[in-house]
């Protein structure tokens, strides 16, 4: 069935798991996070960007979401809006039966420059008055998405190029997210304690202080009943790496977020993980491997199966290694 995020996390906290929160653009991307999902007996959030609904259309994506639902009956799924970037996409959004929105108000309209914190208050609380009335659950975010280690947040930061954010202008403020959830009453908040999108996180392997896990802690302290959304949490596992590599990739060495730290903060209130990156990773590099080992293949299944194959394999991992599975 489809349902709500504010239903779907509301249990993830009484049963302290979290939820990996997966992009979908297309029909095999959809089908290989329900067989994962299937097979763990995992509780399922799918995401689509704007990107996603531009790509795949709405009326698209809104049938193939419900033939999911109809394929896999017995598990919960939520159709989220990620990243929306003002009141009109999430309101279309709803329109399209998504269950849950993410009104991504730390940034203006245009997703590039910072927004400020009462345009952010206010066009959440817009969102939310909205989607409650209408049984939908709403996700916000405070902060900058950005890396400690660079000093660079995700957006022009106005400070000019040279200049490197101090800590506590990237990261969230433990006390003004607890005033801005008692204002917006969203059902989730976004973090930034130190992530970013993407494969290029981190130049070197991170260690204990990479992301600001004591943010984490202090935020759940204030805001217990409030779900914590970690975006940015594609671990950019180094076999991926090693494969697409292997098959004429050119992906200089990065790392992502470790699970392990992914797992402490779901000791402290963090119900959604976003992840994209290892994804697209995944399937990437299976496009690569048949391409390269299989010159005279023209068939486009021929390609997606064994892609299909490998997310399947990753999104199960971390229906277990969050806890999820087990959970539907
Ligand atoms: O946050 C970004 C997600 O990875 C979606 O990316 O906007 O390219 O679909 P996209
Ligand atoms: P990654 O790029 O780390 O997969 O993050 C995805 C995300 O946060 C989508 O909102
Ligand atoms: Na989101
Ligand atoms: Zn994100």
């Amino acid at each position: 069935a489809l349902i709500s995020l504010r239903q779907l996390l509301d249990h993830a906290a009484e049963e302290t798991y979290g939820v990996p929160a997966f992009n979908i653009n297309n029909m095999e991307q959809l089908v290989a996070i329900m067989r994962a999902a299937q097979r763990t007996n995992a509780p399922v959030i799918l995401q689509a960007s704007r990107g996603a609904r531009s790509y795949a259309g709405d009326v698209m994506l809104k049938r193939m979401v419900q033939a999911a639902v109809e394929t896999w009956s017995e598990i919960p799924i939520c159709l989220h809006q990620d990243h929306g970037n003002e009141p009109g996409t999430c309101l279309s959004a709803i329109q399209f039966g998504f269950t849950s929105v993410m009104m991504d108000g730390s940034l203006e309209a245009d997703m590039k420059t910072p927004a400020t914190y009462d345009y952010n208050v206010n066009v959440t609380s817009e969102v939310t008055r909205l989607a409650h009335a209408v049984g939908v659950s709403v996700e916000g975010e405070l902060g900058c998405l950005g890396s400690l280690e660079t000093g660079m947040g995700e957006a022009e930061d106005g400070v000019g190029a040279e200049g490197r954010l101090e800590r506590d202008q990237l990261l969230t403020d433990p006390d003004q997210a607890l005033d801005f959830v008692t204002r917006t009453k969203v059902d989730a908040l976004a973090v930034a304690i130190g992530t970013s999108h993407g494969a290029y996180k981190f130049t070197q392997k991170p260690t204990g202080d990479t992301l600001a896990m004591d943010v984490v802690k202090a935020i759940h302290e204030r805001l217990p009943s409030t779900h914590l959304v970690m975006h940015g949490s594609s671990s950019v596992p180094q076999e991926l790496q090693a494969l697409f590599n292997e098959f004429g990739g050119e992906m200089p060495q990065t790392w992502g977020v470790p699970v392990e730290e992914i797992q402490v903060g779901i000791k402290h209130g963090v119900r959604k993980i976003n992840i994209d990156t290892d994804c697209r990773l995944a399937m990437a590099a299976h496009f690569r491997k048949v391409a390269f080992e299989k010159k005279a293949e023209f068939d486009p299944r021929n390609f997606l199966k064994p892609a299909m194959a490998e997310l399947d394999r990753l999104c199960a991992r971390r229906f277990e290694e969050f806890g999820a599975a087990g959970n539907a």
